[in-house]
């Protein structure tokens, strides 16, 4: 039987994800990332409100398995984003919000995997950083759009080029991570927040999501029309007349995701 590489569990309304190598620092081979792959297909990770990804062990993703990269050829690089590759642009688009729970440490394809999420927590442990450069590579798992998208050119050059290492304080400042916990409690915090997010309606979730997604790749005007229309939508919803209806009786309103 296939090793269990990658976890899927569930916590109230929140799918947990868990990198299972801990052994090799939760790196990511190609098996890891076909099982990646499998677990945000899964019928827990879609019938979830919310998506925790978290590691097993010490850290939570030293990276990409750099045992994997000897014999790479161009066209099994070509090969490889048409299909594994692409695990990560999938984990991005999922339609509900997902959060990174980080410890350790949190480097390379890990790293780009952190920020292919919509929220990331990190505990006082965790360490971050993007060897590609320096082993004669690029991040390229989404990792120089995201992080450009995120922080701007200057700011992504800088954390390419010339940060080694940065820990969770310089994260936060940095914007790359939400929130930081002591240690150890990176999970239990991603949890409650993603529960928190559980608790809201559903669709308004999913579509605020994707607004501001599609707002971050689009002109003023498309982007507009983008929210206007999603409000046209939302609030014919069940749950919009409902919490309507709860604000003027008094009382907590019950969502129903129509
Ligand atoms: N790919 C494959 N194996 C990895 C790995 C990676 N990215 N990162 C760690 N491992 C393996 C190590 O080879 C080691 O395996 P072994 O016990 O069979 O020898 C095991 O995980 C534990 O790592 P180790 O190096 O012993 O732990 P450490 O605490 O001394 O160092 C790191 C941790 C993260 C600093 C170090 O493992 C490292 O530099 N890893 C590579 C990071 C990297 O370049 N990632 C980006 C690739 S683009």
């Amino acid at each position: 039987m296939a090793e269990d590489l990658v976890r899927v569990e569930t916590a109230g309304r929140t799918a947990i994800v868990r990198l299972n190598r801990p052994q090799k620092l939760n790196a990511l081979s190609h098996a890891v990332e076909t099982q990646l792959d499998a677990a945000i297909r899964s019928d827990a990770v879609r019938g979830s409100a919310a998506v925790v990804v978290a590691g097993e062990g010490r850290a939570f993703c030293a990276g990409a398995d750099v045992s994997e990269f000897v014999d790479a050829s161009p066209g099994g690089i070509l090969a490889y984003y048409e299909t594994l590759g692409e695990v990560y642009e999938r984990i991005a688009i999922l339609p509900q919000p997902t959060i990174g729970a980080i410890h350790g440490y949190c480097l390379g394809g890990g790293f780009e995997l952190a920020l292919a999420l919509d929220l990331r927590v990190a505990d006082e442990t965790a360490l971050f950083g993007l060897p590609e450069v320096a082993i004669g590579i690029v991040p390229s798992s989404g990792g120089t759009y995201r992080l450009t998208r995120a922080l701007g050119p200057a700011r992504a050059k800088e954390l390419i080029l010339l940060r080694d290492r940065f820990d969770a304080a310089e994260a936060l400042r940095l914007g790359v991570v939400a929130e930081v916990t002591p240690a150890g409690e990176a999970l239990v915090r991603a949890l409650e927040l993603a529960e928190r997010i559980a608790a809201l309606p559903p669709l308004a979730v999913r579509v605020a999501k994707q607004a501001i997604d599609a707002a971050a790749e689009s002109p003023r005007h498309a982007a507009l029309m983008v929210e206007r229309l999603a409000y046209a939508t939302l609030s014919q919803t069940h749950d919009a007349d409902e919490a309507a209806r709860a604000f003027v009786d008094k009382r907590e309103p019950r969502f129903e995701g129509r």
